[in-house]
């Protein structure tokens, strides 16, 4: 896999990448697995602006989003029902049979994840999977020691992401939901290509073992490392924690060059 550290805003990177592949796809309709966060606000306000200007369309975009709370309805202000909205399919041309989205109100939780997969495998499967990075190393909401070859499944919170989670919840991690629905582990590495953002000093740690330290469930980010085609964009200050190799290759770059992105194969 690839880390790409850059001193650009992370999400016109992200979204003018999205766009790029967009343009170049091999078969439609293009699959894109969607994340929620503070993290992919400015890509998806970007992806927002690229459809405004006539540059890209979600008219055959085909969308599957990675996470849901259980317990919220759609219209409560912190779903992800209302943030995908909000942030992107206001603004964009996408046809509503075609946005997919966990219900975490479902009555029957589990058949729901089941129906989610089969979806998933109907359209074709994911071809490029965006992703946010939890400050404990989740992927979508799977927790640390969520298996690699995890599905779409229910999944307890940690404490510490009801802590991390609680700035969108009045500051109150008691009123944070204490489950959500995710895909697995398994669901996003199927995906053709995988693209997770990373931004500030909250993520240094979990970059930090991505580069540094083994693969293990315990750090579900370290599953990035075992797909053919992923890569984890991250700026300065996630990519703040690094030592030794990566951090000697890290700043010999950037006295050369020092607006260049710089890319690391781990
Ligand atoms: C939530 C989401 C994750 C996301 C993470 C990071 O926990 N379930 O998919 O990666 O938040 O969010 P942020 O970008 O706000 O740091």
């Amino acid at each position: 896999m690839k880390l790409i550290i850059t001193k650009h805003n992370l999400g016109l990177w992200a979204a003018s990448y999205i766009r790029t592949r967009w343009q170049t796809r091999g078969k439609d309709p293009f699959v894109l697995g969607l994340p929620t966060g503070g993290t992919v606000e400015d890509m998806y306000a970007a992806l927002a602006g690229l459809v405004k200007n006539g540059k890209m369309s979600f008219q055959d975009i085909v969308t599957f989003n990675m996470d849901e709370y259980v317990g919220l309805p759609p219209q409560h202000a912190q779903s992800y029902h209302y943030y995908m909205k909000h942030h992107l399919f206001d603004h964009v041309d996408a046809q509503e049979k075609n946005v997919h989205i966990l219900d975490g109100m479902a009555p029957d939780l589990q058949a729901q994840c089941t129906q989610y997969e089969q979806d998933i495998k109907r359209a074709g499967g994911i071809d490029l999977f965006l992703g946010g990075v939890g400050r404990n190393g989740h992927l979508a909401f799977n927790e640390p020691g969520s298996a690699f070859d995890s599905r779409t499944r229910v999944m307890e919170l940690t404490e510490s992401t009801r802590r991390a989670n609680a700035r969108f919840f009045d500051n109150n991690p008691a009123l944070v939901p204490t489950q959500a629905l995710t895909v697995g582990i398994g669901t996003v590495l199927d995906a053709q290509e995988l693209l997770f953002l990373a931004s500030g000093p909250s993520k240094a740690e979990a970059v930090a073992r991505l580069v540094q330290g083994e693969i293990t469930p315990n750090w579900p980010i370290t599953a990035l490392k075992t797909h053919p085609q992923a890569a984890l964009l991250a700026d300065p200050q996630a990519a703040s924690a690094l030592t030794g190799t990566a951090k000697t290759q890290l700043e010999k770059a950037w006295a050369a060059y020092p607006n260049e992105d710089v890319i690391l194969t781990l």
